[in-house]
């Protein structure tokens, strides 16, 4: 597997829009890449807790956050989606890796069969993980299915609406906002 650090592109900047975050909300930005998303929560006031697969992507991130003038209200892990957070968060962004891959072999932008193999994890284990009125923000591509994702979320008795879109050339974006009934 090859760690590569992802430049913010279209689907970075579609889910920073839709993201809502509140002054002093516990936020987690899985996959934080560049550390765009954790960037901007921070700089609106929240506590972030930044997680990335990638001991590269870490290290960018919190250079622009130092830059960013917010360092200190982003605590940086190294994680497989949720395997070291316990805490419960009043938002999560996730910006998976979704390209359609024969395995993943670049970690920042492969997600494998039919781009899923990433969200599917997250999806599974996402509402644990949030306190009792916490949103959830994630992006996927139209080419990943999503009917499969509206499904995912029906069968754990989420509520969802997708809150942004954006069509590229071969594909269309997709933000969707998630949280318990
Ligand atoms: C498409 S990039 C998004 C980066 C950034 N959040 C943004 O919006 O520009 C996906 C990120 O997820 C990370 N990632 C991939 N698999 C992961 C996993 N299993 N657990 C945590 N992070 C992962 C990658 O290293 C990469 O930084």
């Amino acid at each position: 597997m090859q760690e590569t650090v992802y430049s913010p592109r279209e689907d970075s900047f579609l889910l920073l829009e839709c993201v809502e975050v509140k002054p002093k909300q516990l936020v987690l930005d899985i996959g934080t890449g560049s550390g765009i998303q954790a960037i901007k929560a921070a700089s609106m006031g929240a506590k972030v807790i930044a997680v990335d697969i990638s001991s590269k992507a870490l290290e960018k991130a919190a250079e622009n956050a130092a830059r960013a003038g917010v360092l200190e209200k982003i605590e940086f892990r190294e994680s497989d989606l949720f395997k070291k957070v316990k805490e419960k968060f009043d938002a999560i962004i996730f910006n998976p890796p979704y390209v359609p891959s024969e395995g993943i072999k670049l970690t920042d932008i492969d997600g494998g069969k039919n781009g899923r193999e990433v969200l599917d994890r997250f999806l599974a284990e996402f509402k644990k993980h949030l306190q009792g009125k916490g949103k959830c923000f994630f992006l996927q591509s139209s080419l990943n299915g999503v009917k499969e994702t509206e499904a995912k979320l029906e069968k754990q008795k989420m509520r969802f609406r997708i809150v942004g879109r954006k069509k590229l050339f071969f594909e269309e974006l997709l933000v969707f906002k998630a949280w318990r009934e």
